[in-house]
């Protein structure tokens, strides 16, 4: 096995070099669990001016979903869906979205993915922007998923004295998500809808309180 490819251009590399190259970029792609891991600790760094820290908001919006008895593809969404803000602070939904894709349902990736227009309803009649703009999206099949995931969760969590849960309960179920066959038809589950609240899971979960 070699342990550099060999080219200096890519129409130069062969099909040992291409096949050592796909062997570790598996290896890496694998532990990209890991590395949201450490995002979501830099989240802790951005935005200020609000009670809480986007990693602390992230968390919060997290812990309501996970109270909620949702799945955990809604909890690791909304976990994960301002992760953007690092790097993309004008498209942050679609970032996260875009991270998320491969490893949820789309039903969640779609969700995240529209939430920042979504969330304008609680705020841009104050900016001046169209607090109705997810209106476009009425007729979407998803669209009262993500008036739940934005009214009851996203616009809730910058409450500091709310019980939020600490980053390290969700770390196994990022690890389990993360480690999902990526783009499975089985974990992409196009078109389906799973509620957003279950009253007897959330039951179960608050009977034995982590
Ligand atoms: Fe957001
Ligand atoms: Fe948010």
């Amino acid at each position: 096995m070699i342990k550099i490819a060999k080219f200096t251009e890519m129409t130069a590399g062969d099909k040992e070099d291409y096949d050592f190259l796909e062997e570790l970029e598996k290896g890496y792609a694998s532990k990209v669990g890991a590395r949201l891991y450490l995002a979501l600790q830099q989240l802790d760094d951005t935005l200020s001016g609000y009670q809480l820290t986007r990693l602390e908001h992230s968390l919060q919006t997290a812990t309501r979903a996970y109270w909620d008895g949702a799945d955990i593809d809604w909890i690791v969404c909304a976990l994960l869906h301002d992760i953007g803000d690092v790097y993309a602070p004008y498209n942050h939904d679609q970032y996260a979205a875009v991270v998320l894709a491969p490893y949820v349902r789309e039903q969640c990736r779609w969700v995240v993915e529209k939430h920042g227009i979504f969330q304008r309803k609680y705020y841009a009649q104050h900016t001046g922007g169209n607090p109705d703009a997810r209106e476009q999206f009425i007729d979407h099949p998803f669209y009262q998923d993500a008036v739940y995931f934005c009214g009851h969760w996203d616009q809730r969590s910058f409450d500091p004295d709310y019980a939020t849960l600490p980053l390290a309960f969700f770390e196994p179920m990022l690890r389990e998500v993360f480690n999902r066959e990526v783009n499975a038809v089985a974990v992409l589950l196009p078109g389906v809808r799973v509620a957003t609240k279950d009253a007897k899971i959330s039951e179960q979960r608050r009977a034995m309180q982590p």
